[in-house]
């Protein structure tokens, strides 16, 4: 199998950056660093070694689900000694997020050790449905919905459309669900920031089928297989 999947499959990091990982000198294989992304390896008789610790497959596919908190960086190891969200999690095996939320975001994350789950989950053209509910100060108006639907320009560049639906207004804030297919950095604060609107508070509470439910603030929970197999549905 290629290096990047093999990579991914041992829990590393999703497949696109084990390519980074790669590329950064980080993994020999046999005692020879490669940087080479198109190198296929034996995973039975090739020993390969991550920044000096040698992976092997696991026996056994992890699958997580997470209502990750604010204050939680998405990342194993933070340079600004931030909390993570893999302070949160027990587990035996090594896991990876699938996806990221920003550090002020909070909500449903999965993690696994399955690359190819990552990759049904996170490539672009899947097109997997993710759908946050964001609460921003003030009354927002259905011109300002309309503009988000569409695709606001940020940077000179058009943000992808998005499904936008008003939930509510309490006087002081406004609450609406925006559903994405693209996961662009940041792309749900960049599209309100190009209304002029600071979002107060960001929840995803959706991935594809699967649904943050009641899960607790800071919990993981196995995925089901219904939940597991709802991503490969159609391929
Ligand atoms: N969009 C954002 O801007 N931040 C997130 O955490 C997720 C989606």
């Amino acid at each position: 199998m290629r290096l990047n999947k093999f990579l991914s499959s041992c829990g590393l990091a999703s497949r696109r950056k084990c390519e980074d990982i790669i590329k950064a000198g980080r993994v020999s294989v046999n005692g020879q660093v490669i940087e080479n992304l198109g190198v296929v390896v034996n995973e039975k008789k090739d020993k390969i070694i991550v920044d000096g610790v040698e992976l092997k497959l696991p026996s056994q596919f992890v699958y997580l689900k997470m209502n990750k908190p604010k204050g939680y960086a998405c990342t194993s190891s933070d340079e600004r000694g931030r909390k993570t969200i893999f302070d949160l999690v027990e587990s035996d095996v090594r896991l990876f997020n699938v996806g990221r939320l920003d550090y002020d975001t909070e909500g449903l994350l999965l993690l696994t050790n399955d690359g190819d789950f990552a990759n049904l989950v996170t490539h672009p053209k899947f097109h997997c449905e993710k759908e946050y509910n964001v609460t921003v100060e003030g009354e927002l108006k259905e011109s300002d919905l309309a503009v988000l639907r569409k695709g606001v320009v940020v940077d000179g560049t058009r943000m992808p459309t998005a499904k936008v639906k008003w939930l509510n207004f309490d006087g002081k804030c406004t609450k609406v669900s925006v559903v994405i297919d693209e996961g662009q950095n940041h792309q749900v604060r960049k599209m309100f920031e190009a209304i002029g609107k600071d979002i107060k508070l960001l929840k995803r509470i959706r991935i594809g089928k699967v649904v943050l439910g009641g899960l607790y603030r800071g919990k993981t929970k196995p995925m089901t297989q219904e939940e597991i197999d709802s991503f490969k549905v159609g391929l």
